[in-house]
Parts: structure tokens; C-alpha cells; sequence
């Protein structure tokens, strides 16, 4: 079954009451959501498995621990997912991204694919998928469907907002695959929005409406 870790660290915290303030401007939503993420990869990433290395200090030898070197992905879905991105490569700035483009029918709420382009040796590499909304779970759920097709087989998907309508979509649709968020929110209203979330996360990062 997915494990749900929410983020409750207090620069998270501070950071998504600034994202979620309506007043905040297209800038300094960009550039909080790019802090955000940073932080969520630090707890996404605390399993990456280490080696052991001899290093020499100035006063002895000694053994210390590196990234054993596994194969990392990034891979945003289109549009709002990217926002997230640059906040991983801070942290893990050799792995590839890829991008799946997918949006939401605002009459169905249905996820329609448009875009799907991933690193060639996808099935090889360890899978963080990032959206910042998580709302009914559809787009999530079909872009980790169409990964899985392409041969990925251990993703992690980090999200800034979910509802619980979309946790338990991902659980039930996809119980491998763990869930990272900075808040877990009450519900969706009847235009499927998260409440009381951000609003919509593209249009905010990229000043479209
Ligand atoms: C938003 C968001 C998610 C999706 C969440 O994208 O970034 O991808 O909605 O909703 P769901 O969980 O109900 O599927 P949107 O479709 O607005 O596209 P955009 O990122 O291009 O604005
Ligand atoms: N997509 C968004 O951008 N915001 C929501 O609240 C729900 C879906």
C-alpha cells in the first residue's frame, strides 16, 4: 500500500501559507514553489541508497558514505508539475527529466494527454513525478499508469496540495507507489478544485489567467 507522508516541517509550512495567499504574484509564487519543492525532495530522497568511500581528512583516514550512484528521473506533468522541478535538480542536479503532458477537461475533470517524452533508460532509473495539485487523482493516476507502461517500476510522486479524493485515487490505483505532499487539505468543491488549496497552480505559476 502507498505510504502518504505529509511534510509538516515549519519552513513548509510558512512557505505554502505565502503560495496559497491570493495576493501572492506570479514571481514570488514561482519562486516559493521552487523552495517548497526543495525541501519535499529532501525528504523524498532520504532512502537513496549509500556506499561506503575511504576519505582522508587533514588528520586521518576514515569511512564515510556517497550516493551509491543510482539513476534518477524527474518527471513533471505538464503544465504545473515543471514549477517543481529546478527545486529537485537543486538537489540531485545529475538526474534527467522527463514530461508527460496531460490536462483536465473542466467539464469532465478527465485528464487528456498530449505529451510524452522520457529518458530513454526510464526502466532503469528511480521515478519522482511532480505535480503541485493532486485534486480527483486522474491526471496523477494516468501519468504513473503510462510511466509503468514505458517500463518504470519504482516512482515516487510529490505534490504541494492533495485532497483526499486523490490520495486514496493513487492508492487504490497505484498501492507501489508513495505519495509525498507539503499539505493534506480538506476536500473538492463541485468544480473539482482543491479546498482550500491555491487555486489553479498553472495559472498562477505562469500568469495565464
Ligand atoms: C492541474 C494540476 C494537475 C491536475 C490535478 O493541471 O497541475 O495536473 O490539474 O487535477 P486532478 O487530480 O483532478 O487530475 P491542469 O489540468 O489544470 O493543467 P495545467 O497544469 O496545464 O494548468
Ligand atoms: N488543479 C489545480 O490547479 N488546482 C486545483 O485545486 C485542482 C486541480
Amino acid at each position: 500500500m502507498s505510504k502518504v507522508t505529509e511534510i509538516k516541517h515549519p519552513l513548509v509550512l510558512h512557505k505554502l501559507a505565502y503560495i496559497r495567499d491570493k495576493n501572492t504574484g506570479a514571481k514570488e509564487f514561482r519562486e516559493l514553489v521552487h523552495e517548497v519543492s526543495m525541501l519535499i525532495a529532501y525528504e523524498v530522497t532520504r532512502d537513496l541508497q549509500l556506499e561506503e568511500v575511504d576519505i582522508e581528512t587533514p588528520i586521518q583516514w576514515t569511512k564515510c558514505k556517497t550516493l551509491a550512484g543510482k539513476k534518477i528521473a524527474v518527471v513533471p506533468i505538464l503544465r504545473a508539475g515543471l514549477g517543481m522541478v529546478d527545486g529537485v535538480l537543486t538537489l540531485i542536479p545529475a538526474a534527467k527529466v522527463g514530461h508527460i503532458g496531460l490536462y483536465r477537461d473542466e467539464e469532465t475533470l478527465e485528464p487528456v494527454e498530449y505529451f510524452c517524452k522520457l529518458p530513454v533508460d526510464i526502466q532503469e532509473r528511480d521515478v519522482i513525478v511532480t505535480d503541485p495539485m493532486l485534486a480527483t487523482g486522474g491526471s496523477a493516476a494516468d501519468a504513473l499508469t503510462m510511466l509503468k507502461a514505458k517500463g518504470a517500476k519504482n516512482i515516487k510522486l510529490m505534490c504541494l496540495i492533495a485532497a483526499p479524493e486523490g490520495i486514496k485515487k493513487v492508492m487504490d490505483t497505484h498501492p507501489d507507489v508513495d505519495i509525498f505532499v507539503a499539505a493534506i487539505d480538506e476536500r473538492l468543491n463541485e468544480h473539482g478544485y482543491i479546498v482550500p488549496g491555491l487555486g489553479d497552480a498553472g495559472d498562477r505559476l505562469y500568469g495565464t489567467k
